[in-house]
């Protein structure tokens, strides 16, 4: 069996901890791409665990876990966290963890050019992560990256940055007016970070695919949202891989559609950085929402922006993305309100829609919304109103609400 945890909104919809929870009855756990701008918390027996590259799945001994090479990997920060684990007693083995030889890498000019684009580029600000993402695609697509195989060569390593920092030293000096990257040094720490993770280099692609074919259980965890997708989120306003279906063909060699395409959605709806939003609230139940869901982001700490369930845009998800069943995440948060509401429509141009579709211009959609009770949880026991409210979303996604997540804890789940 094969199953894909994806993102069905703007990132942050709690997709580590029930990547946690299904990595029990997996195989293989599979980052397909992003990179440490994801981070997943999870809370197992009151302890709080954040990864940025290593895949969820790590917290359970039995299953595998792969970076594949759709993942843009920051050696140093996948030391570090490697790490951070061993400080909690987790000792990742090279039979536990895999790291795609073919996945590009992220040095320190790439979180540099990430860095001073976002500082001197107010109006076109992104509000990215500043970990170096999007400058470490490019290059990729560019043909130019390094990947991580290259680290266990010093004369690869020098000579690919020496291609490379031709032209991104005279972007530093002549544009951001910083200081040269120093070759020899960024060389020699890429190597010793290559010689830190040789052991877990691997060819991830032909193992996922002999996997496949002996009928282990594969799962996919994607990073971030589909709104977020370079193709299919809310460009330019989006990050620089595909957390969306098309993602996990394309980031790991495996060419098979998952049998459970599970789309996590919170609830309510969050968005970091910049872009458009169109449930966004500014009053006084926005602020309740982001104190109580206590939405901060894992990696840049930076405040969420909090609004309504969007449905129109959950379905424009679920379309691209071949969602076929959701989880609905911190419905716990809503039980705080008296009552809640839900964009079940946008009127856009003076007509009704309910999906969202490309010919719209952002700010020009108005959403229309139903109020509904607030749903409240009672020792696991759903409230009518509870009820009401998923079986709402799921007539109108025309998907089933598989498990509804109502607190932080591996146990917080309600299957239904
Ligand atoms: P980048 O991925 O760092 O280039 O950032 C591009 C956009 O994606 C920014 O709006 C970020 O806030 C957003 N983003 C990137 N990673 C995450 C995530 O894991 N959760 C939520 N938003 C993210």
């Amino acid at each position: 069996m094969i199953s894909a945890i994806i993102g069905a909104q703007w990132g942050d919809e709690g997709k580590g901890k029930i990547t946690d929870f299904l990595a029990q009855k997996n195989d293989y756990v599979v980052r397909y791409q992003g990179g440490n701008n994801a981070g997943h918390t999870l809370y197992i027996n009151q302890k709080k665990y954040v990864l940025h590259l290593i895949p969820s799945g790590i917290l359970n001994p039995n299953a595998r876990c792969l970076i594949a090479q759709g993942v843009v990997i920051n050696p140093k920060v996948l030391i570090e966290e490697l790490d951070y684990l061993k400080s909690n007693d987790i000792v990742p083995t090279s039979a536990q963890l895999g790291i795609s030889l073919q996945a590009p890498v992220i040095t320190s000019y790439h979180v540099l050019l990430d860095q001073m684009r976002e500082s001197k580029n107010d109006k076109q600000k992104i509000g990215t992560t500043g970990k170096g993402i999007g400058p470490c695609y490019e290059d990729l697509t560019a043909r130019k990256a390094l990947l991580m195989k290259d680290l266990l060569d010093k004369n690869t390593i020098q000579k690919k940055l020496e291609n490379i920092l031709l032209e991104k030293n005279v972007l530093f000096k002549n544009l951001y007016g910083s200081n040269f990257v120093a070759i020899e040094e960024e060389t020699e720490n890429l190597y010793q970070y290559g010689q830190i993770l040789k052991p877990y280099l691997c060819d991830t692609l032909t193992e996922l695919n002999i996997a496949s074919k002996k009928k282990q259980n594969i799962l996919f965890e994607g990073a971030q949202g589909v709104l977020l997708d370079i193709n299919f989120g809310s460009y330019p306003y989006v990050t620089s891989s595909s957390p969306s279906l098309g993602g996990i063909i394309n980031g790991t060699g495996l060419a098979k559609i998952p049998d459970n395409v599970i789309g996590i959605a919170k609830a309510y709806c969050t968005r970091v950085g910049e872009g458009p939003f169109p449930t966004e609230l500014f009053d006084e139940t926005g602020k309740e929402i982001q104190r109580i869901g206590n939405e901060f982001g894992a990696t840049t700490g930076r405040i969420r922006r909090c609004g309504w369930l969007d449905l129109p845009m959950l379905k424009y998800s679920c379309m691209v993305s071949g969602i076929n069943q959701i989880i609905l995440t911190k419905l716990d948060i809503l039980h705080h309100f008296s009552e809640i509401k839900v964009c079940y429509k946008y009127i856009y141009k003076n007509q009704e829609y309910s999906c969202f579709n490309q010919s719209m211009n952002f700010s020009e959609i108005e959403p229309v919304y139903k109020t509904f009770k607030a749903p409240q949880i009672n020792n696991k026991e759903l409230s009518d109103d509870a009820k009401a409210y998923l079986s709402y979303i799921e007539e109108e996604l025309e998907i089933p609400i598989k498990i509804v997540a109502i607190g932080p804890e591996r146990e917080d789940l309600i299957m239904r």
